[in-house]
């Protein structure tokens, strides 16, 4: 039967009536599978293998909560614990609510148990895929899992592969699986690669509203996986392959990388001519449709910007758009210190924002991290403050400060007067890349200010203004 024959039902009896019955140790009898109807059911049985991460848990959540039933797969046993206890372990907008009642309803349970994956009709992938100290992306773990998991896989099971990869890892994937099985893929297992595009903290509403990227190698494995994502999401699925499916991932963040890097070179060039970068994107921006610039940003990184141009780039010669992206991006901290350091003589400097962008609790890659190695390096004191985190929460660090760096711009920073007022000194340099505080935006030395010049009862950043950042911000 040609992959395109017939279509299919997985999960629930269908997986006992509808396939072949072998156990992933031994080949199948058959090599295709032969009777389908490809309705999903709300009730199917889900693994999803990286559920306790970032973006796993928002995607469990929402998958059991269309009325799945959902094995929420991971390693990690205190996040898991964490979970079942009914609490988020990090900032994900309605995500409590959720969790509440899918284990209410008993349609979640996490599990560090991957034999679980034997009784599940779709198994999805989305573990975290970082880069070693080298800048080369680690897959390994990728290709060890499928290795592992392979005496729990069954005839008929859907496996969907949703973290960010490389092109030409999902076909590297259906190599090993095929390998490791004797089965093929498209006839006994289905595998698509459809990628993550939601933003941290807004995962629940984008993971409905988003369109869905499918790369699958025929009509029938796209056509399944449209089916199983359209019990959980309102948009479309757009059919391409898997290579083209992990280029478009890849491309959709260095697009935003590579315009925060224009956004921060005109900053910079902006700079040397001691013109406020501001003024000149308002100017271009006004009634002129072409140009579609973002704000310029202190801390344009995060786990996903800062490494997904190294899996862009793999295997590509001359990535050098990419790389000089992040060269621009990772220096901000840099170029900002040193202009502080021009400016006055420091002892302590005000970091604030220690997250990687506004309303996260997420600090991983933020480059706040890095001004305070730089500001430490050079024997001053770094006072950290950040809303989000509860070892940081404390604003009266700031009182003394002879510099202060806006490296995330919360909305919990948005009243300029009151920060002055706790930072207590007219002498103290404000620095807002950003430019968040709309009295000093247009004012400023290019977003360098000093104390005494801004004005009382100065406008706090507006809701509307701060969502704007937010908006160009959010990665
Ligand atoms: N964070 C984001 O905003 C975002 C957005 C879109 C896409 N992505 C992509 O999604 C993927 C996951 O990102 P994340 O930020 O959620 O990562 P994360 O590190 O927060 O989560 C990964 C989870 O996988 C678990 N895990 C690791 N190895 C495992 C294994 N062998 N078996 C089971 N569980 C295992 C970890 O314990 C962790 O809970 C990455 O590829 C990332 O690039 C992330």
């Amino acid at each position: 039967m040609g992959a395109d024959a017939g279509a299919l039902r997985l999960g629930g009896p269908n997986l006992r009536m509808g396939f072949v019955e072998t156990t992933g140790s031994m080949p199948p009898k058959k090599t295709v599978v032969t009777e389908r109807e490809n309705e999903f059911m709300p009730n199917e049985k889900v693994a999803v293998i990286g559920a306790a991460g970032h973006v796993g848990l928002g995607l469990t959540l929402s998958i059991a909560d269309a009325g799945h039933q959902v094995f929420g797969i991971d390693i990690n046993q205190s996040a898991i614990d964490t979970v079942n206890r009914g609490e988020i372990p990090f900032v994900e907008e309605g995500a409590a609510q959720m969790l509440a009642r899918v284990l209410a309803n008993g349609r979640l349970t996490m599990t560090a148990d991957f034999s679980v994956i034997a009784n599940c009709s779709v198994i999805i992938v989305i573990l975290g895929t970082p880069i070693d100290e080298n800048l080369n992306p680690v897959v390994a773990p990728l290709h060890n899992l499928f290795r592992s998991i392979r005496p729990h896989l069954r005839n008929g099971q859907m496996i969907v592969l949703r973290s960010t990869v490389s092109s030409g890892t999902t076909d590297s994937i259906r190599g090993t699986l095929e390998r490791e099985t004797q089965w093929r893929v498209g006839a006994n297992l289905f595998l698509v690669y459809a990628p993550e595009r939601v933003v941290q903290g807004k995962s629940l509403v984008e993971i409905r509203s988003l369109p869905q990227i499918i790369g699958a190698y025929d009509r029938l494995s796209f056509h399944t996986a449209e089916k199983f994502f359209s019990t959980f999401v309102e948009n479309r699925c757009l059919h391409v392959t898997p290579c083209e499916a992990e280029l478009a991932k890849l491309m959709c963040n260095m697009a935003r990388y590579t315009a925060f890097a224009v956004a921060n070179e005109f900053y910079l060039i902006a700079d040397q001519y001691q013109a406020n970068v501001h003024r000149i994107f308002d100017a271009c921006g006004y009634d002129y449709p072409r140009f579609t610039v973002p704000s310029p940003g202190a801390n344009v990184s995060g786990p996903c910007l800062f490494k997904d141009g190294f899996f862009l780039a793999q295997g590509f010669p001359f990535p050098e758009l990419i790389l000089n992206s992040f060269k621009i991006n990772e220096s901000m901290p840099v170029h900002i210190f040193r202009k502080i350091q021009l400016h006055r003589e420091i002892r302590k400097v005000g970091v604030l924002g220690l997250t990687f962008k506004s309303g996260s609790d997420d600090t991983r890659y933020s480059l706040s991290f890095k001004l305070k190695k730089l500001i430490e390096a050079a024997g001053c004191d770094a006072a950290c403050i950040d809303p989000y985190l509860p070892k940081y929460k404390d604003f009266s660090q700031l009182r003394g400060c002879d510099a202060v760096v806006l490296m995330t711009p919360h909305a919990e920073f948005a009243n300029l007067n009151s920060l002055a007022e706790i930072v207590d000194n007219g002498r103290c340099l404000y620095v807002d890349i950003w430019g968040f505080w709309p009295a000093m935006r247009g004012k400023s030395a290019n977003g360098c200010f000093y104390g005494g010049e801004i004005p009382q009862h100065s406008a706090t950043a507006e809701p509307h203004a701060a969502t704007e950042v937010v908006a160009v911000s959010t990665r």
